[in-house]
């Protein structure tokens, strides 16, 4: 079958790494995708969410399933745009439908769902520019540090940790009169902070049954010892080597099959991934947000780690059969390191030209931001590469991938040198 595969990071070379493995996959389309996808696979110059360019090449180029890399097409709908039109209706996506992907495209409708269905959350309220004095006062009655966070998509920057309680307040009258962050904070969540270890356990669910993926940790911080800004994600292990089967146990019980359930219950078409962001809390797992996607770098840990054949795995989501696949896990770790153009997550250049890509042996690179441009590979991200590898153990494939990282070279290139240091 020909596949069409939306997307243009690291999580998206390392499905399509995955899926032109299957015997089922015969052409593999990558719309925009990059330049490790160029090597694999077709590139489609169109954006992820052209709904209208999307259908044209769907049907001119005979796809028979689109596989959703990031949020973006899934909160505009690319599911129901689907389903609703004549001549794709039968052509399966895999990713949730709107009202599904709103559980990422909205903290308050997440927080919401969570309630309703007795999943453990922090406790929280919401407020609008109406209510921001409500707000003011409904600080007042937490403990420090505050947590606000911007109702809708903020690229991973709408959440404020905020010691002070009058910073919180002003931070909240930024956020909802000044809109900070645009439409996005046109309503905020506050939250109670939870104190405890993140992780995050990512299912892929068909609506009905689900499979719980291999666990994976992300670095988000820019700089060594988790200091310094936020980015999209510095590097990842799995598995990760904390989490053990009685946590993982409440996780299943308290958490994901009452997800899955809330689906049913209340109707929500969901064929596709399900990322729960976790913080353990004296070994209560409580959950902190929804993403309706694969994490990115968690993606370029988690696949490599699958045995079973990923085509396959998508059709028994599209078919509703996920409950008879038996899937596969390779038993040995997986890391990997991102390198990233300097200056990131803040300013940087891109058009940089990437050396020492045949250097790297032991390792698999996965393009995030790159492109092709006169025959070089160059830089066209902040997060450029990610540089996977096994081990019998993190370490063993940690000093994999850094041999390898520091076969790579460009202008201004930087990485992370202490991924996994918090787990040894
Ligand atoms: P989110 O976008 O909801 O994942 O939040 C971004 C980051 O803020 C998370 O990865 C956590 O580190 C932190 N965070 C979010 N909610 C809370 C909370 N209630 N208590 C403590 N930290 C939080
Ligand atoms: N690495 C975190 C995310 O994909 O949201």
């Amino acid at each position: 079958m020909n596949i069409l595969l939306l997307g243009s990071g690291g999580r998206e070379h390392a499905f399509a790494w995955k899926m032109i493995q299957s015997p089922l996959c015969d052409t593999l389309f990558v719309a925009p995708g990059n330049a490790g996808t160029a090597q694999i696979a077709k590139n489609i110059d169109i954006s992820a969410t052209d709904f209208d360019a999307i259908k044209t090449l769907v049907i001119k180029e005979n796809i028979e399933m689109v596989v959703v890399g990031p949020e973006d097409p899934l909160v505009k709908g690319i599911y129901d745009f689907f389903l609703n039109d004549k001549e794709l209706k039968d052509i399966p996506v895999i990713g949730p439908s709107k009202i599904g992907a709103t559980l990422e495209g909205s903290k308050e409708f997440a927080k919401e769902f969570l309630m309703k269905h007795n999943i453990p959350t922090a406790a929280y309220d919401s407020f609008t520019a109406e209510t921001v004095e409500k707000g003011c006062q409904f600080l007042e009655t937490l403990q420090p540090p505050y947590v606000l966070k911007a109702d809708g998509l903020a690229a991973g920057k709408g959440v404020l940790i905020i010691q002070d309680l009058a910073e919180a307040q002003s931070e909240l009258r930024n956020m909802l009169v000044h809109q900070k962050f645009g439409a996005a904070s046109s309503k905020v969540v506050i939250e109670e902070f939870l104190d405890g270890i993140e992780l995050s356990c990512f299912v892929l669910t068909d609506g009905k049954s689900y499979k719980i993926l291999p666990t994976a940790k992300d670095y988000k911080r820019i700089g060594e010892g988790d200091t310094g800004l936020n980015t999209g994600g510095m590097g990842a292990v799995s598995p990760v080597p904390y989490v053990d089967a009685v946590l993982m146990e409440k996780i299943e019980n308290r958490i994901v099959k009452p997800t899955i359930e809330g689906f049913q219950k209340d109707g929500i078409p969901y064929k596709g991934f399900v990322f729960i962001g976790l913080i353990n809390v004296n070994n209560e797992p409580i959950v902190i947000e929804y993403n309706v996607r694969m994490g990115d770098p968690e993606t370029e840990v988690v696949v490599p780690r699958l045995k079973s054949d990923l085509v396959e795995l998508f059709l028994a989501v599209a078919n509703e059969k996920l409950d008879e696949f038996n899937l596969e896990i390779d038993e040995r770790s997986a890391t990997t390191v991102m390198i990233v153009s300097g200056g990131y997550p803040e300013d940087f250049e891109k058009g940089k030209i990437i050396t020492g890509l045949e250097n790297v042996t032991d390792s698999i690179v996965f393009h995030a931001g790159t492109k092709l441009d006169n025959g070089n590979v160059v830089s066209n991200g902040g997060r450029v590469m990610a540089i996977t590898s096994y081990g019998d153990n993190f370490q063993e494939a940690l000093d994999k991938s850094y041999k390898n990282v520091n076969q790579l070279h460009f202008d201004k290139m930087n990485f992370r040198k202490d991924i996994g240091f918090d787990l040894i």
